[in-house]
């Protein structure tokens, strides 16, 4: 069937935080929200069609996943990325961000260091700092308008207190799905000195064209044993209110040790719709999910396309995977807090300020382009009439 991604939904009233705290948030109720990682588009139909129908049963009591939900996934991962994993590997979390929490707690002790990549989506410090862990990091390098990561000073900073790296593939929100090239070598220096490989792979499906997504863990059997892999439903179906993920483990020792600390903290079981939702989209989500990357595709080349003719001080930062583009807005010459009034005040757009995903995001700003292409228009229309201004 064919979807139309063109078709604005009104998502007011729903309790989006995207469309009803912008105001709040945003402070202007005139804001057009263009940030925080979720799509303007409804589900696959399937999905839709199969909640509706586990609703119209109208019992909804303790629900556990079957092995139906636990092959649906390990189906979706040999189907898309050529991975082969055994279902045993699968743990499931609320979101990965509670994953990640209960994996820093599980597998570091107080004060160990914990190595991020920024600028890196922008809770990974808190998930280290307040769980009482020392954060190290290891910026990216921006050479000519693409990142790359700095092994030199990766190795320069790697001590015997530091346990674990927080790697994130496709990269928040830089755009870049890191080559096997790339990940071998991150790969080969992290088990040279026993360092634990955490690879936040959720966007993991939302690919462009002309670039191949390598789960880290699929590389080899060391580098599988040596990481864990936080997957998500939420970003690839437009479903993170429905609070699902997949965390794979394929280490006998550290899945017993995971698994202990999300019984302890009860979080085995998971909302009915969830499962519902997942096992679907999993099962039946492949066409939408085409379409989808195809649309966020041409509004990528209609962004690029605008900016160039019409916003020239800001440069796109070409993305490889995910539906959020980095723009360099450092030729504006304002200072951060300036730059984030800039968007919010005088463009009237809602956007993710550099700067709060850390060191060497001052100057730039992220835009989610998963919306209606006249939704994005707008939201750009607004940025150039802005920009010229200022710049008179
Ligand atoms: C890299 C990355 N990891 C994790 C998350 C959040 O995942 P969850 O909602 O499953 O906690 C996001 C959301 O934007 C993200 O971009």
């Amino acid at each position: 069937m064919h979807y139309d991604f063109d078709q604005v939904h009104n998502r007011f009233h729903t309790d989006s935080i995207k469309w009803d705290r912008t105001e709040k948030l945003f402070g202007d109720k005139d804001i057009l929200p263009m940030w925080i990682a979720d799509m303007d588009f409804r589900c696959p139909l399937p999905v839709i069609e199969r909640l509706i129908s586990r609703a119209e049963h109208g019992i909804f009591g303790y629900t556990a996943r079957s092995d139906s939900y636990f092959e649906s996934f390990a189906g979706w991962v040999k189907r898309r990325h050529h991975w082969e994993i055994k279902k045993e590997w699968i743990r499931c979390s609320p979101g990965i961000l509670t994953a990640l929490s209960i994996i820093v707690q599980t597998f570091t002790e107080p004060e160990d260091k914990v190595i991020i990549q920024p600028p890196v989506y922008h809770p990974f410090p808190g998930i280290v700092q307040k769980n009482n862990r020392e954060l190290v990091l290891n910026p990216l390098m921006l050479n000519i308008g693409r990142y790359e990561m700095d092994y030199d000073d990766l190795i320069g900073k790697i001590d015997p207190k530091v346990k674990m790296i927080i790697l994130c593939n496709p990269h928040n929100p830089v755009g870049r799905v890191w080559t096997k090239a790339e990940l071998e070598r991150l790969g080969q220096i992290c088990a040279e000195h026993d360092i634990l490989v955490v690879s936040d792979e959720a966007h993991f499906d939302l690919i462009h064209n002309g670039h191949r997504h390598t789960l880290f863990a699929s590389i080899s059997e060391p580098f599988a044993l040596g990481s864990i892999t936080c997957t998500a439903p939420s970003k690839t179906f437009n479903m993170a209110g429905l609070q699902m993920s997949n965390i794979i483990i394929p280490d006998q020792q550290k899945r017993a040790m995971f698994t202990k600390a999300l019984d302890m903290l009860h979080l085995s079981l998971s909302n009915t719709f969830g499962i519902v939702a997942a096992e679907t989209a999993y099962r039946h989500g492949d066409e939408w999910l085409d379409q989808c990357l195809a649309y966020v595709g041409d509004n990528l080349a209609f962004l690029t396309d605008f900016i160039e003719a019409h916003i020239k001080p800001i440069k796109v930062i070409q993305p490889e995977g995910t539906y959020l583009v980095w723009l360099d807005c450092r030729e504006l010459g304002m200072d951060a807090k300036t730059l984030e009034q800039f968007f919010r005040k005088q463009a009237k757009v809602a956007l993710d300020e550099g700067y709060k995903f850390g060191k060497g995001g001052e100057g730039f700003t992220r835009v989610n382009i998963a919306c209606p292409r006249s939704v994005l228009e707008e939201g750009l229309q607004r940025m150039a009439s802005a920009v010229h201004k200022w710049v008179q």
